[in-house]
């Protein structure tokens, strides 16, 4: 290292191209230009990028992109693709609407696209509540079993799915409302206790055997109007069957009491006015064959 880079200097040979005429430290540059064909595809995708920008939506302006000459946007381009389904869909569509209710479970071509066509709009619009794979959460119903707060026939899933039910929206929605006993004093908190004891002999076991008795007086004085004589419950009411050990809000003492005390007031939106009949026969048909159907 003791000498400086002049000895190392390479001497410009004969054949050797032009240099630029730039130097540093006695290092100079040769001037080979770029190939004539790389510089044409260069020159080429220029001339690309400038057509592209106009042609199509590039610039971003102050609120949005420019929106190109020729129209497209991807927005435009999903509308379309929907639009294609729906054409293709409208004939089985019309006859799914034009079937009465109770036809569609078990019809030949028709149900299988029903249930399908329902688990999607199911997966989008019920999931949330009534859980994804509709097995439902607290006062959530569970949607696979036979036990209906409203009825499982094919018609009374329609009617639930499209007016809703206790919403303020809409005027067909189905209304009941249990009175809170306890805290508009109907009862007094000895015969909540009673009554909920005997709730829970009706499925198993009480929390405290002691109080049934009194709790059937109190029950056959307040509740058989909408539970029925035998707490089997009533769909035209949308009052629970309180025998069968499945609960909506939950069977422990605590629940119960908390139910009868302060009353429930589950609240469903109506789809009506949301999505398509055809959408809502489809979704009633994937319900009703979830395993509880009537
Ligand atoms: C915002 C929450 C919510 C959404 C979303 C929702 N539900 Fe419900 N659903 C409820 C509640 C709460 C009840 C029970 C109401 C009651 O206590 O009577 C219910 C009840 C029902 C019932 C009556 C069950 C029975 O035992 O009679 C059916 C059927 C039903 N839902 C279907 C659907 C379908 C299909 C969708 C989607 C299109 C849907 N629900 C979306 C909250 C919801
Ligand atoms: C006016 C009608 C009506 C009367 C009277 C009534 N209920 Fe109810 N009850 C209902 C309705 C409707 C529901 C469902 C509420 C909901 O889903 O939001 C319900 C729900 C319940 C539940 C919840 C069940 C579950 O699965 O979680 C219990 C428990 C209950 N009632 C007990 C009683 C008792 C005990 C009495 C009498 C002291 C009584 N009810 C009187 C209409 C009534």
């Amino acid at each position: 290292m003791s000498d400086t880079g002049k000895d190392n200097k390479v001497e410009i040979q004969e054949g050797d191209p032009n240099t630029t005429g730039h130097e540093w430290d006695g290092i100079t540059e040769f001037d080979n230009p770029m190939p004539r064909w790389w510089l044409l595809v260069f020159y080429a995708t220029i001339v690309w990028a400038v057509g592209y920008t106009i042609a199509y939506p590039a610039w971003p302006m102050v609120s949005e992109a420019t929106s190109g000459m020729l129209g497209w946007s991807s927005r435009a381009k999903v509308e379309a693709e929907i639009a294609a389904v729906e054409t293709a869909n409208a004939p089985i569509n019309a006859e799914l609407e034009a079937l009465e209710l109770a036809a569609i479970p078990g019809h030949p071509e028709l149900e299988g696209y029903a249930v399908s066509a329902g688990s999607a709009v199911f997966k989008t619009w019920c999931a949330q509540c009534h859980g994804s794979g509709a097995a439902g959460a607290k006062g959530y119903p569970n949607l696979l079993d036979d036990d209906w707060l409203w009825g499982g026939t094919m018609e009374d899933i329609h009617t639930t799915v499209s007016y809703g039910i206790r919403n303020e929206e809409s005027d067909d929605a189905r209304y009941s409302a249990m009175p809170a006993f306890g805290r508009d004093e109907l009862l007094e908190k000895e015969q909540v206790s009673q009554v909920v004891n005997y709730v829970m002999s009706l499925s198993g076991t009480p929390d405290d055997a002691s109080e049934v008795q009194a709790g059937a007086v109190v029950f056959e004085e307040n509740c058989t109007a909408c539970h029925g004589e035998d707490a089997s419950g009533d769909i035209y009411q949308g009052a629970p069957n309180l025998k069968d050990a499945i609960w909506l809000y939950g069977g422990d003492y605590d629940t119960l009491y908390e139910t009868v005390w302060n009353s429930r007031f589950g609240v469903m939106p109506n789809w009506d006015t949301r999505l398509s009949e055809a959408e809502i026969r489809a979704v009633s048909a994937y319900v009703h064959q979830l395993g509880g159907g009537e």
